[in-house]
């Protein structure tokens, strides 16, 4: 279900926000000007994705450092895990997530 997450105000170009959309705890990302959403959570031992370091497309967990694609998904650390996606988009002054 397509639900308003934040204002596109709200996070600066590479930089994050935890948002809760429907009851998920996601992480949002705004890389080269479209946002990405993953689940929050990260699949090692649960960090906070959404507080983790972005650098182009890439996040790395605050806590050991793991790394994902914010588009796809995939940890480049640990190529069996894929960390769940959310599609995005923006209406009007809006970010959506289905979730
Ligand atoms: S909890 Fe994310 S790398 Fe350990």
């Amino acid at each position: 279900m397509w639900t308003s997450a934040c204002k596109v105000s709200e996070i600066e170009e590479g930089k994050s926000k935890i948002v809760t959309v429907n009851g998920k705890t996601l992480a949002l990302f705004k890389s080269g000007g479209a946002f990405y959403a993953l689940d929050n959570s990260c699949p090692h031992r649960g960090g906070p994705l959404g507080e983790g370091h972005l650098e182009g497309m890439e996040v790395t967990c605050p806590w050991h450092a793991w790394s994902f694609n914010v588009k796809t998904g995939a940890c480049e650390s640990m190529p069996d895990m894929k960390q769940k996606t959310f599609p995005t988009k923006v209406q009007k002054d809006d970010v959506l997530i289905d979730a």
